[in-house]
């Protein structure tokens, strides 16, 4: 019985995620899955830079200074049969670190694409990351109450662009001022679309078969230009097929306007029909982790400090990939291997924090860190085996940092080191002199390093800059060959936040040229944790 529960608790799950470029509709689409999740009573609470209203998932006074989403927030809700949890991602692009690190914690995504303006880069981007671990992705096409692009065209663009079998699952009846609704093809019905809705949760009005004489009625002209439409997209787009869903290589693909909250609702369906349960995740022994195992386990994604400047502490976020969390129970923390008592995980709704008395694979957990755990930290139930696959990106902006007060040298480094344990900034100590070399993927982030390490180390910081043009993490197979280039390069080289040995170039030039000149070494774009 109990085992039956468990399973259904796994089963039940959706862990997903939303890509997107800037501006595609990101966050009123978070809204208004919040609203379908019937937990904000109104849908506009996510974000409002104009009204003033901040999101619930807005949390860092920086993130309200500026109007933009920093951290990664988790929501959870019930919908249909099932527990979705949404993790949201930095919409900038400076937080891309951030961005990665939370699709390896998910097992599918949402892409969101803007109808007028198709793919765009940074959607490239991040599917190019979906790609490594074949991520299974649903799209929807966004903004069809304005004049999109020619339908059949974007999904060309897909194809073409992200390399992805598009089959649409809905197709539009018009778009911009004429946007009458969708036709959904799988079912065989035209779902019309309602404007000045999109603060609730709209009534469905349908249409049965698009041979309906009472199409014609509704909606003129444009129903037989459907008829027409529908046949040549049949003819030139993939049907669906679940099997290559979930290998990554297709897409479903949906049509509508998250500002009007049309079609949101369909999009869900499809991810509670179709997208998967809690898959499993490797291990670093090549193992294979499924959710179904009983036993405990799960990695940290993300760390992020004052959530909520009342808790002046820093939350670890855990994907659960095994076995259940119950309040109070003790797990293995693999690196320092320790055991810990878990007495307080949090769980989130939108930045609303709540107490969990147990907690499922495939759901997130906070747990309260005091500086011990870091990001890739695996907890297990007691067995000592590490998940893989949480990357590190080698920054490509780099600043000198220094002390206006040189005496709290030592407060610092420290801040920096933990800031780079959160993944918040990376910092390097040259070997041959006593800088501190900040480095970041975002600009962004040289500013929520200074800012924060005043408010929570009290150091005054301040950047120079330094003529560093990229860093790459260095290893080799043979430790003489090592040992060697180190003394040969020193004046390059560097250690990082965990000690990792880094080799720091001035251009590009002589990063070609150091590759050259030792080729024993691997110069390594990515590192995992
Ligand atoms: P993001 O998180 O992906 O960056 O996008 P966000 O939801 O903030 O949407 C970007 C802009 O696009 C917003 O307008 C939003 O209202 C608008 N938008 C989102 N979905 C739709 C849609 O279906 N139709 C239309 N017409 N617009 C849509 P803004 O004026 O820049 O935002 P705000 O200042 O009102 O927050």
């Amino acid at each position: 019985m109990a085992e039956q529960t468990f399973q259904n608790e796994i089963n039940k799950r959706r862990t997903f995620a939303i890509i997107s470029h800037p501006d595609a509709g990101k966050t009123t689409i978070t809204e208004k899955v919040l609203l379908h999740g019937q937990k904000l009573q109104k849908a506009g609470t996510v974000k409002g830079k104009k009204s003033g209203q901040h999101a619930k998932s807005d949390w860092m006074e920086m993130e309200k200074e500026r109007g933009i989403s920093v951290t990664t927030s988790v929501m959870q809700f019930p919908y249909r049969e099932a527990l979705v949890n949404l993790l949201d991602t930095p919409g900038h692009e400076d937080f891309s670190e951030d961005t990665y690190r939370t699709l390896t914690a998910v097992d599918s995504c949402l892409m969101v694409i803007d109808g007028a303006k198709g793919v765009e880069d940074r959607t490239i981007k991040l599917m190019e990351v979906t790609r490594l671990r074949d991520t299974p992705i649903i799209t929807f096409m966004n903004k069809l109450d304005r004049d999109i692009r020619d339908p059949l065209e974007l999904l060309d663009e897909v194809e073409s662009v992200l390399n992805i079998m598009c089959a649409p699952i809905t197709w539009p009846i018009g778009s911009g001022k004429n946007f009458k609704g969708v036709y959904n093809l799988l079912t065989d019905t035209i779902i019309f679309y309602k404007t000045g809705q999109g603060h609730r949760i709209q009534e469905v009005d349908t249409i049965k078969g698009l041979d309906n004489p009472a199409l014609d009625q509704r909606i003129g002209a444009y129903a037989s230009d459907l008829r027409e439409q529908i046949e040549l997209v049949k003819g030139a787009s993939n049907e669906f097929d679940l099997e290559l869903f979930l290998a990554g290589e297709l897409t479903p693909v949906y049509f509508g306007t998250a500002l009007g909250n049309f079609g949101v609702d369909h999009m869900l369906d499809g991810l509670v029909d179709w997208a998967p349960a809690p898959q499993p995740r490797a291990t670093d022994g090549g193992d294979m982790i499924g959710a179904e195992q009983p036993q405990f386990s799960g990695f940290i994604f993300k760390i992020q400090a004052n959530m909520d400047p009342r808790h002046r502490d820093r939350v670890a976020f855990m994907r659960i990939v095994s076995g259940k969390y119950e309040k109070g129970m003790k797990m293995r923390q693999v690196r320092i291997a320790k055991d810990v008592r878990i007495a307080d995980a949090l769980t989130f709704l939108a930045g609303d924090r709540a107490h969990v008395e147990e907690a499922y694979p495939g759901d997130i957990i906070g747990l309260h860190n005091h500086g011990t755990i870091q990001i890739g930290d695996t907890f297990t139930g007691g067995e000592d085996f590490k998940f893989s696959g949480i990357p590190n990106f080698a920054p490509e902006l780099f600043r000198r940092i220094r002390l206006k007060d040189p005496l709290k040298q030592k407060q610092l480094l420290k801040g920096l080191v933990q800031l780079s344990e959160e993944g918040a900034v990376q910092v390097f100590r040259p070997l041959s002199n006593n800088d501190l070399i900040v480095g970041a993927v975002g600009v962004l982030q040289f500013d929520v390093v200074v800012h924060r390490l005043k408010s929570e180390y009290n150091v005054d910081a301040v950047y120079e800059n330094i003529n560093v043009a990229t860093a790459r993490w260095v290893a080799a197979k043979d430790p003489r060959k090592l040992d060697e280039f180190r003394r040969k390069a020193e004046s390059n080289l560097a250690l990082d936040g965990g000690d990792n040995l880094t080799y720091i170039a001035p251009t590009m030039v002589n990063l070609n040229l150091a590759q050259e000149r030792y080729p024993d070494i691997e110069f390594m774009q990515t590192r995992e944790h």
